[in-house]
């Protein structure tokens, strides 16, 4: 399972990628916004600091100056994958982009019937949002287990599900069972998953009995 970070914030994306286990960056216009950087030297920046795939949206909806847009974006670095939205015109945007060998991240996806398309236009990567499905009273990990299962009936879809609008770790646990390829997570929902209480009182405990024996490794 690939760990992606979902957010525009350059420091977080840096003390990340010093773990090594982050394998790419998704951003979005709400998260630039936050960021209250300059859009395309932040998407470079974060370009340089990860190997993987970094998602950087569209901000037109229009066919024309989505097309613009997404090859503009595209040549900032290899690792860009163009983020658009789950429309007609998105959808016509991917097929053409990804035809051209650039990677293509469809967004908003709510729906199986969405994910097929995205699937059926080349998508690189579906984001369907688990926690807004939850936020309106229905189940968003059925909406993953229902690609999940689709996708794989499919050998030809090469789309991978990225797993977004993760909200907590039961989100990615559960992403984990049902086999998604990728979750993209905010800072701090990544950084839960190190957390048990009882690796923090074993090693309380370690501690204090190695400081006993008087001994020093180094
Ligand atoms: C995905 O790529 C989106 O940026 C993101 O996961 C949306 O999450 P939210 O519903 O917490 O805004």
């Amino acid at each position: 399972m690939k760990f992606f970070v979902d957010t525009a914030n350059i420091d977080d994306i840096r003390d990340l990628a010093a773990t090594g286990l982050l394998d790419g960056v998704t951003t979005n216009p709400s998260l630039v916004m936050k960021s209250g950087k300059d859009f395309i030297p932040l998407i470079e920046e974060i370009c340089g600091v990860v190997n993987g795939p970094v998602s950087a949206e569209v901000a037109a909806t229009d066919y024309d100056t989505m097309i613009q847009e997404g090859k503009k974006l595209a040549k900032i670095a290899k690792n860009i994958a163009v983020k658009v939205p789950l429309t007609e015109a998105g959808l016509r945007v991917c097929k053409e982009l990804t035809d051209e060998g650039t990677m293509v991240n469809v967004t908003l996806c709510f729906s199986a019937a969405q994910a097929i398309l995205a699937a059926k236009a080349g998508a690189t990567f579906i984001s369907p949002f688990v926690g807004r499905v939850d936020d309106i009273a229905m189940d968003g990990m059925n909406l993953i287990e229902d690609i999940v299962t689709i996708y794989d009936n499919y050998p030809q879809f090469e789309t991978e599900v990225l797993v977004a609008s993760v909200r907590h770790p039961m989100h990615i646990i559960e992403s984990a069972r049902m086999g998604a390829h990728v979750v993209t997570c905010p800072p701090d929902v990544i950084r839960k998953l190190y957390k048990h209480p009882l690796t923090d009182s074993g090693l309380a405990a370690f501690v204090e009995d190695w400081k006993k024996t008087g001994q020093s490794i180094l």
